[in-house]
């Protein structure tokens, strides 16, 4: 019998788009994707917005502009969204799904926004919506979650899941790069998003922690509540007061079960002690830890973004929803199956780092120290640099609760003593 032929339309050739495409035509690999599929796969056309653009190694006639007539096309089986974005990527997985082909997709903007209505559509249709690069890039954590320990009772899932900001934060710790400098490099490589504000004030990881805990948790893929805060008040003076504390400053995702019923999640710039796991993850690499119940601790790391770990992804994916299509079945969904409500943040307890810039003049200090004691907030450490008007007092807290520090630095605020209120971040991984 002759091997099905498997069409792909692709919708993107970009920094991802292009690298699948040069992974599809190197047809060194041919026998193996044949022997993982059961059949052949065919790239069926590339949809993409300008078409008078130079694409090294993509066939021109392959392009089109007219992604509906694409990616409803007959002859079409699976529809790989590399488009970015999230309203025209809907309407486009939208229609693919209803016109019965699988989608995968690395747009995790996408999912996190839609991802609850499009599995529902897939479900129906009774094809594939899969998405293992839209977290973690080439990271397999994803399929990891559902398969391997889709059995485990997860508590937690923690990591570095955007690589431009920490990209960006290796390079302000190793060699004392400028922030600007750092980001504009990212975009050139091909790991930020079209808008990086997506990457710096952490919407992208908000994005991933939401995926992540819909397959840790059963949690829904929208809708979560997601306290966010991104890295663009980082300074280089946080940078150095933590390398001279034996911290590194990373971008972190969490989500974990808080008691029985409660989840916590949330994405915020972490302090690390240098001998943390994750404070070795540099570049723009990614890691996921997981705790799970049995399986006890995990971390799975490696590239998290550019073109060829994601499209890498992307390849395993397609092979996924081609071999389902050539034995007409789908791969299982985890349903939505606890019902968890969201702790709240206020109720977390942390240490904490923070800058004011103050007056040095006498009494500043008390006065400073007073606002701390009043809500409860115990100082474990305190330096001074600078001094006249230009003066910096940092501080380092023992454990206390969000809400106590949120009301130290609200009150902070109205001292006339001080000037601004710095950066604040908390420290995670020292024992309570
Ligand atoms: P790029 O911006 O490099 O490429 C986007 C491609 O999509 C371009 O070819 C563009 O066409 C095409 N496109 C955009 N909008 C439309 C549209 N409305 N209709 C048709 N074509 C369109 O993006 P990336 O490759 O970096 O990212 C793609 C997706 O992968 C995003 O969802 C991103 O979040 C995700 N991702 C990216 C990673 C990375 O490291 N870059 C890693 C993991 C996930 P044209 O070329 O004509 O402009
Ligand atoms: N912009 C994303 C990042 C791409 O930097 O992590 C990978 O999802």
């Amino acid at each position: 019998m002759e091997s099905p032929s498997i069409k792909i339309a692709i919708i993107g050739a970009g920094t991802v788009g292009a690298a699948l495409v040069a992974m599809l035509n190197d047809h060194t690999r041919d026998a193996a994707l044949h022997e993982a599929v059961g059949g052949t796969l065919k790239i069926a056309g590339i949809a993409v917005r300008d078409i008078k653009r130079p694409r090294s190694g993509v066939a021109p006639e392959l392009l089109t502009t007219d992604v509906e007539a694409l990616v409803t096309r007959d002859d079409v089986d699976v529809v790989v969204e590399l488009a970015g974005g999230v309203d025209d990527a809907y309407r486009y997985v939208r229609r693919a799904l209803e016109s019965g082909k699988s989608v995968v997709t690395a747009n995790k903007a996408l999912i996190a926004a839609k991802g609850t209505e499009l599995e529902a559509i897939a479900r129906t249709q009774n094809v594939d919506l899969i998405f293992e690069a839209a977290v973690g890039g080439g990271i397999p954590i994803l399929r990891a979650l559902r398969t391997s320990l889709v059995g485990e009772k997860i508590h937690r899932v923690m990591g570095i899941v955007n690589g431009t900001t920490n990209f960006i934060l290796s390079a302000m710790t190793s060699d004392g790069a400028s922030y600007d400098d750092v980001l504009a490099e990212a975009q050139r490589l091909g790991y930020a998003e079209a808008d990086p504000t997506a990457d710096v004030e952490g919407f992208d990881a908000a994005a991933k922690v939401t995926i992540l805990a819909a397959l840790s948790f059963g949690t829904p893929l929208v809708g979560a509540v997601i306290p966010r805060e991104g890295i663009s008040r980082i300074t280089a003076d946080d940078v150095a007061f933590a390398s001279r504390h034996g911290y590194v400053i990373k971008l972190i995702g969490v989500a974990e079960r808080v008691g029985e019923h409660g989840i916590s999640m949330r994405v915020h710039p972490a302090m690390l002690p240098t001998s943390h796991p994750l404070a070795s993850i540099n570049g723009a690499f990614n890691a996921v830890f997981v705790e799970g119940a049995k399986a006890g601790p995990l971390m799975l790391m490696g590239r998290g973004a550019g073109g060829d770990p994601t499209a890498s992804a992307v390849l395993g994916d397609i092979l996924e929803a081609a071999r389902n299509r050539v034995v007409s079945r789908r791969s299982a969904t985890p349903d939505v199956e606890e019902n968890l409500t969201d702790f709240p943040q206020s109720e977390l307890q942390s240490t904490f780092y923070l800058t004011l810039d103050v007056a040095d003049r006498p009494g500043v200090l008390a006065a400073v120290t007073t606002v701390f004691g009043d809500h409860g907030v115990s100082i474990r450490l305190m330096e001074q640099s600078g001094f006249g008007d230009e003066a910096r007092l940092t501080f380092v807290t023992h454990f206390a609760l969000e809400s106590d520090m949120a009301a130290t630095i609200e009150d902070l605020q109205t001292l006339d003593v001080v000037d601004a209120i710095g950066s604040t971040i908390r420290i995670v991984g020292e024992d309570s």
